[in-house]
């Protein structure tokens, strides 16, 4: 059965320092990226040290503390599978059958079947499940018959022998490769997952992410589909498969590994949640006009005149980024009258759906690599669409390949389950509603009063952030619990949907988040003292709606969590435990009601013992559909 590693984190160095003691750092930074089992190979006089097991990143740190080895290249890798067994012989890295070659992969050789039957039939045998196994078995098999006919020329056949597998393979991939016959060499490639060179002082990187070389250096190459580089300590150079020579770009990295490091926080989620203030700050800077009454955006890469004629838009992204999609909708259509349809970006890009001439596009991702997003935002390219982005990730491929878009600034999210991303996604969100709306028919003295509503924001953030112990008393009377609804109408409804995510997503505990309205239209039924409800009830049009809505759960001997911006207008006891929040213009309201349930989420996943970082079955950039 195949194997089949997606998500995955890569890392390989090449240098003049230990190279297990910086692969393991590397690995440890991207095994947000999976964690089924990690692995290194290291390459020295000795030949090809290999190290692999199933479990986290330390179980091989172990393996390879226990091995002193002074080894300064090597390559190494972090696996999330899906099919077939977690075992350490599935884990990479792989070797050829004669030992010559090592590969790590992130993504799936599409016909392995075939390219496998091919060398068994030429007397390959295999050791493992994986198609990884099958392209490192391919390489070995170009490499021998390049080397023979380069007289001996080891390091360009090794090059060669690998843009030669890659042209018989289909599908996706990432890799690091290094060949037992060539020290100080490395070789990488990408198609449809991510690949980056760190470019260092006397040594040179490749990683699936640039948190690999955090603490290294800040100078980074993307590399793009269909490119081989070929790393030595001192130089590396970038070709096409097809061996074309290409020019790199060195781009620099605008975070600190201190950005990337937990500080005093007991986990990432934790840390996110309070860098929040911050990641919004960072959001708006330089991103309103000089009058105080809109927004504005460098990089839209789109004339003013050109987007008033826009008369649809579509928004494109998953999950969190989803709910991030449904809150723009309602903004741009309040501010700007612009009708806005929100689609699952792994359903768009398979239904063919119809776009109007004057459609523009936009996906949402925080990681810039959701395959799901990115395809559909080539998609939606390849019908002649234009297509903006709001994206975290600088430099990842969603960023790259879209028109033009929106960096939200937010730093690196190390925590799987979103949060500093997601807020700073609804708040940007907000800005590009205002700079519509300012477009069209939304007034100066409007305009004004969202900026400085907008402006207000990171002090509010910090105000219900100061009520972290209350939220974390009432998780604990709470955490026992496994069912939980979210209930919220018109902004809070994405708002209730990614409160349930959240609280799935780290804790195991079923959740549904419902527009308030229609929990009398079935799920009312599952309301009872061991389902409790949280409900957003903001002051303004639906205030007093949702408190009817709690009313009837009351009714029912349902526990209610209230989250308000109410004062004395929420009824005294009318619910079970209600977090009070500060006074809020409505267009900062979904990213201040965020707060508290990320927070609830997150002590009570702690209370259950679940590893909040790294929530079972999940990996955070989900690079294969
Ligand atoms: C949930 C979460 C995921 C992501 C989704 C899209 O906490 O993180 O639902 O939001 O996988 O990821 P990006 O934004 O990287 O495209």
């Amino acid at each position: 059965m195949l194997c089949k590693p997606i998500m995955c984190g890569i890392v390989g160095y090449v240098g003049k320092h230990k190279a297990a003691d910086i692969l393991i750092e590397g690995l440890k930074r991207l095994e947000y990226r999976g964690y089924d089992s990690a692995g290194l190979a290291l390459l020295d006089e000795g030949g090809i040290e290999l190290m692999k097991k199933t479990g986290r990143v330390d179980v091989v740190a172990k393996v390879a503390q226990s091995r002193p080895t002074t080894a300064t290249m090597g390559i190494s890798h972090t696996r999330w599978a899906t099919h077939g067994g977690v075992t350490d012989g599935n884990a990479h890295p792989h070797l050829s059958w004669d030992g010559k070659i090592a590969l790590v992969h992130n993504g799936v050789i599409e016909n392995y079947a075939f390219l496998k039957a091919e060398l068994e039939a030429k007397g390959v045998t295999f050791r493992s499940e994986t198609d990884t196994e099958v392209l490192a078995n391919l390489i070995a098999f170009c490499y021998d018959a390049e080397s023979v006919s380069n007289g001996g020329g080891y390091s360009a056949a090794f090059v060669q022998a690998v843009r030669q597998a890659l042209l018989q393979v289909e599908g996706t991939y990432g890799i690091a490769a290094m060949c037992a016959d060539v020290p100080g060499e490395l070789v990488g490639a990408r198609k449809g997952s991510p690949l980056i060179i760190g470019v260092g002082n006397g040594e040179n990187m490749i990683g699936s992410d640039v948190a690999a070389f955090a603490g290294r250096t800040q100078n980074v190459v993307y590399l793009n589909d269909g490119q081989v580089v070929h790393l030595h300590r001192g130089d590396f150079s970038i070709t096409t498969v097809d061996s074309l020579s290409i020019d790199p770009v060195i781009s620099k990295i605008d975070w600190s590994v201190e950005d990337a490091d937990l500080g005093h926080y007991p986990h990432f989620m934790l840390k996110e949640i309070f860098e929040q203030p911050m990641a919004i700050e960072n959001a708006m800077r330089g991103r309103f006009s000089q009058d105080g009454s809109t927004a504005q955006f460098g990089g839209l890469n789109i004339d003013p005149r050109e987007l008033r004629q826009i008369d649809r838009i579509v928004f494109l992204g998953c999950g969190t980024a989803w709910h991030s999609c449904l809150v723009a909708e309602y903004l741009i259509e309040k501010f700007a009258r612009i009708p806005v349809e929100v689609e699952y970006a792994s359903e768009f890009r398979y239904r063919n759906a119809p776009l109007d001439k004057n459609t523009l596009v936009f996906t949402v991702s925080q990681s810039g690599e959701t395959i799901d997003t990115l395809e559909a935002m080539r998609e939606a390219m390849r019908k002649g669409y234009r297509v903006l982005g709001i994206t975290n990730a600088v430099g990842s491929t969603i960023a790259r390949e879209n028109d033009g878009g929106i960096y939200q600034h937010s730093g690196p999210e190390i925590g799987v389950a979103s949060t500093k991303a997601f807020t700073a996604q609804v708040h940007i969100a907000a800005m590009l509603a205002l700079y519509l709306g300012r477009m069209r028919d939304m007034s100066f003295t409007d305009g004004r009063h969202v900026v400085s509503a907008l402006q207000k924001t990171p002090g509010l953030i910090s105000q219900v952030l100061d009520r972290a112990e209350e939220i974390e008393h009432i998780a604990h009377k709470y955490a026992d619990k496994n069912d939980f609804l979210f209930l919220g109408r018109q902004l809070m409804f994405p708002i209730a949907l990614e409160g349930a995510l959240k609280l799935k997503e780290i804790s195991y505990i079923h959740a549904e988040g419902y527009p308030a309205a229609e929990m009398k239209h079935g799920p009312i039924a599952l309301i009872c003292p061991d389902c409790p409800t949280v409900a957003f009830a903001p002051k303004g049009e639906i205030f007093k709606k949702v408190l009817s809505n709690i009313q009837e759960i009351k009714a029912r001997e349902g526990p209610v969590i209230a989250i308000t911006n109410a004062g004395k207008e929420f009824p005294e006891g009318l619910a079970d435990d209600v977090i009070k929040l500060p006074e809020s213009p409505e267009v900062v309201q979904p990213t201040l009601f965020t707060v508290p349930v990320q927070l609830l989420a997150y002590y009570i996943a702690v209370a259950r013992g679940c590893d909040v970082d790294k929530p079972r079955n999940l990996a955070k950039s989900v690079t294969v559909e």
